[in-house]
């Protein structure tokens, strides 16, 4: 059996087992999805696209002009999380559980990227952007995350991005700014992350901030301490490191080099190729 047909049976399995769990009896199936499960000859992988270059970009985008072999997935394997992921993102969306953040908000923020995706970023919740347009990470920070992940040699359209909380923390009786998530309010939400998780299956998970950690796994030792050092979550290897807007905050070159020593331990972790330019972004000349 080829291995990638074997995956896509025990990623289809894994998350049949976890609507089980979670009280489910039934499941919307496409045609497609049937035919891919029971057709054990995949194609080649072609779907990624080369990687473009990040607008005003501080560090320098590798010249690798396709994204490396180890990152790729088979289609039929993409179809099927696709499917899987798309019937999550419309249990999602109309979610009322925490009722101040539903009528708050203008809309779920659900997550984007690559349902095969290998690598998959965790946030706190959106702000006011996202919020705004339904996706993750396109304020300034998410700019910055944008330009991480090209640095990286990857695109926003092959990782995947999502956040614990899915709605805009409420800020009431103020007109702007932004709160952190509450205990409570991940709780309640980290479910849907967890489902996320299950389907995408990602190879290494990045944590970004103290409070995406404490979310994720409860450690509340702080970030700074965290950081660099992997931990684990639903049995994936989970990187933590600052949130870009720390990085906005703080424009010291020790701490973006800070966060790119974590993404060159999870490039690593992945078997991507890191070229000498990029071992030494935010190294003093
Ligand atoms: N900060 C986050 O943690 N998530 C977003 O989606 C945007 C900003």
């Amino acid at each position: 059996m080829q291995r990638e047909y074997r995956e896509l049976l025990d990623s289809t399995i894994g998350h049949l087992q976890l609507l089980k769990s979670a009280g489910a009896r039934h499941v919307a199936v496409s045609q497609e999805t049937i035919a891919a499960l029971s057709a054990p000859v995949l194609p080649t992988a072609t779907r990624l696209r080369p990687i473009e270059p990040p607008i005003s970009s501080p560090v320098k985008v590798v010249e690798t002009a396709t994204i490396p072999a180890a990152m790729r997935t088979p289609k039929a394997t993409n179809d099927s999380k696709s499917t899987a992921l798309a019937a999550l993102r419309e249990r999602v969306l109309p979610c009322i559980q925490c009722a101040h953040l539903a009528s708050s908000r203008t809309q779920v923020v659900f997550g984007v990227g690559d349902p095969a995706a290998q690598l998959m970023f965790v946030g706190e919740a959106p702000g006011a952007d996202e919020d705004e347009k339904g996706e993750p990470f396109i304020g300034k920070a998410g700019q910055l995350l944008t330009k991480i992940i090209l640095a990286m040699g990857l695109s926003r359209e092959n990782v995947y991005i999502a956040n614990i909380l899915k709605c805009r923390p409420d800020t009431p009786g103020q007109s702007a700014g932004n709160r952190k998530p509450t205990a409570a309010e991940m709780a309640t939400c980290k479910p849907y992350l967890l489902e996320q998780i299950q389907i995408i299956q990602p190879r290494a998970l990045v944590a970004l901030g103290a409070t995406a950690i404490d979310g994720l796994l409860g450690k509340t030792e702080g970030i700074s301490k965290l950081r660099g050092h992997w931990q684990e979550f639903a049995g994936i290897p989970l990187m933590p490191t600052y949130h870009p807007a720390y990085l906005l905050r703080n424009q010291a070159l020790s701490e973006k080099r800070k966060v790119w020593e974590d993404m060159l331990l999870v490039m690593g972790k992945l078997e991507m190729p890191i070229s000498e330019k990029q071992h030494n972004f935010f190294l003093r000349a």
